[in-house]
């Protein structure tokens, strides 16, 4: 087995039809499918370096400062993994960067996860397909599954007990469709509450989770056939009922789970007044309170003029569909 140091690179995603609650929480098994968006602007770049000399822990440097120490054993747990599956037992260094605020909702994590999944898994001399890559990113981040690929992109829940079939496709229907995503950055603080403990909560507490899940084929069939059809209209109302059902889920937990503020509301406010006027947008909101829009290239500059002077959006980032997961750099240690 040939040690290397592998640089990957991956785009974070954005659901369009959202994943919130799992079927397993130690496989990282989620209860439905989702789909998702994945950027070009908003990614993580990680290098992964494994050496008997590195250790006796593994060390995890983020952003250029070592990670706090709930990072570094969600880390170090991930790259057990990847040395099980390897069949090693080599110390790592982990060094990433990301170029999305981490954790506040930006969804640091898949990219995050699905960046280490292709570094650490070739740096262990590992060449997973792209399914299994997609399977192992999973296990870091539900979401990080997605980010393995490029442009919309759907993951299937499975029905396997051990998780062989939980793994996300592209959907090449997308191709060259000029999608835009304009996100109203709302707070640059961490989140108050992590989406494991959340949907942990929703799952355990939130009377209304079970209509949420029951819910989510219809979403992704609604969101199939738009994409098909390449009709934004059809996608971007799926969108919105799909985060606004996941919200609804979360807030009826106990307690509740409240991720909204009131930039959140108003930018949802400033999208519907968009659509009064035919410019076609349509909002999504993750764990945090930023609002992303989705859109096309012809309306990106009425939408993100209308977001940035939305009262309390800090600042707008536009984002248009990214590349999968892939390699920088390779070099044999
Ligand atoms: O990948 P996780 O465990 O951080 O969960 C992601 C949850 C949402 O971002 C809110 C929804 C989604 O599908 O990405």
């Amino acid at each position: 087995m040939n040690l290397t140091s592998c640089t990957a690179i991956a785009g974070t995603n954005i659901a369009l039809v959202k994943y919130w609650g799992k079927r397993d929480s130690v496989l990282n098994l989620p209860a439905a499918g989702s789909l998702s968006l994945t950027l070009r602007e908003l990614d993580t770049r990680t290098t992964v370096r494994f050496g008997a000399h590195l250790g006796p822990t593994d060390r995890v440097r983020l952003n250029g400062q070592d990670a706090d120490e709930d990072v570094r054993l969600r880390v170090v747990a991930f790259l057990d993994l990847v040395r099980a599956q390897a069949g090693i037992s080599t110390p790592a260094e982990v060094v990433t960067e990301n170029s999305v605020p981490t954790a506040a909702g930006l969804a640091s994590s898949a990219s995050g996860f699905a960046a280490l999944a292709l570094a650490a898994s070739r740096a262990a001399g590992l060449s997973l397909e792209p399914s299994a890559l997609s399977a192992l990113a999973r296990r870091g981040s539900g979401s990080a599954a997605r980010s393995i690929f490029g442009g919309l992109v759907e993951m299937q829940a499975g029905s396997n007990p051990d998780g062989s079939d939980a793994f996300a496709r592209p959907l090449p229907e997308a191709d060259s469709w000029p999608l835009r995503l304009v996100v109203a950055v709302t707070s640059e603080n961490r989140k108050a509450i992590g989406s494991t403990e959340a949907m942990r909560r929703t799952e355990q507490t939130s009377p209304f989770y079970k209509g949420w899940i029951d819910s989510v084929d219809g979403d992704l069939r609604d969101a199939r056939a738009a994409i098909a059809e390449r009709d934004l209209g059809r996608l971007g109302l799926v969108a919105e009922r799909s985060a606004l059902r996941m919200h609804a889920s979360a807030l009826a937990a106990d307690p509740p789970i409240l991720y909204w503020s009131t930039a959140t509301l108003a930018a949802m406010e400033t999208v519907r007044q968009l659509r009064a006027r035919h410019v076609e947008a349509y909002f999504t909101i993750d764990a945090g309170p930023h609002v992303k829009v989705l859109c096309d290239l012809r309306h990106v500059i009425a939408v993100e003029a209308a977001l940035a002077k939305t009262p309390g959006v800090l600042r707008t980032i536009v984002a248009s569909p990214g590349r999968g997961a892939r390699v920088l750099q390779e070099t044999t240690a």
